[in-house]
């Protein structure tokens, strides 16, 4: 059930409260809602990093530039997207370019397909024309979510015995309307 499409955004300061709710609820499923948040760390500080870091600086050693996007629907905080503005080796790899999350409750409504579309959107603005895009094997809803926005399916590498990565690469063209506000 798709409650009406969410407004996808970059996080803010006033976001605190629903996105620490959000973060807690992911990381009991070993997920970052938060991406290289530290635990206890000013949360006003880190919007400003994130901004800092899509800019490309104050990067840790090995990071690269990301645009970190926030889904909201009906006033709550509902998913969240990285789009990693290049690969490293590791990403080329294993990664991808874009990561996505929604909260549990807020799931089966069509807000990782938003989410995804929404870093297509970005990453055309961007001028990459494919990303990368990747997920467990396993990870039946992320595999539906990705090949719903036509992703390609490359190769599936398996990292560990019963642990496999499926590879998928996505054009970035298909949908150039609707670009994120500056
Ligand atoms: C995977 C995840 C992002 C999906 O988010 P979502 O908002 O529920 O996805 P959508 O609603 O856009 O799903 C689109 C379609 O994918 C399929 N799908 C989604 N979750 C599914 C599941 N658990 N099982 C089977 N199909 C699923 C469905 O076909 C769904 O459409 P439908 O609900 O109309 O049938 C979410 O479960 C999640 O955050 N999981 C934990 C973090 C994670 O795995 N991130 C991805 C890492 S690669």
């Amino acid at each position: 059930m798709l409650t009406g499409p969410p407004q996808v955004r970059r996080l803010l300061p006033g976001d605190e409260e629903q996105a620490r709710t959000a973060h807690a609820e992911l990381a009991d499923e070993g997920f970052d809602f938060l991406l290289g948040y530290d635990d206890g760390e000013d949360f006003p500080g880190y919007v400003a990093r994130l901004a800092r870091e899509e800019r490309g600086l104050e990067l840790a050693p090995g990071r690269v530039a990301h645009t970190f996007l926030v889904a909201v629907a009906d006033g709550e905080l509902v998913g969240r997207v990285s789009l990693r503005h290049e690969l490293t080796p590791m990403l080329a790899a294993i990664g991808g370019h874009i990561g996505y999350a929604v909260r549990p409750a807020f799931r089966r409504r069509g807000y990782a397909t938003a989410l995804l579309r929404a870093a297509l959107r970005t990453a055309r603005g961007l001028g990459l024309e494919q990303v990368l895009v990747t997920c467990d094997e396993t990870n039946t809803g992320s595999v539906a979510v990705i090949e719903r926005c036509d992703g390609v399916h490359e190769d599936t590498v398996e990292l560990l015995p019963g642990h496999a990565k499926r590879r998928y690469w996505m054009a970035t063209g298909g949908s150039p309307s609707s670009p994120l506000p500056g």
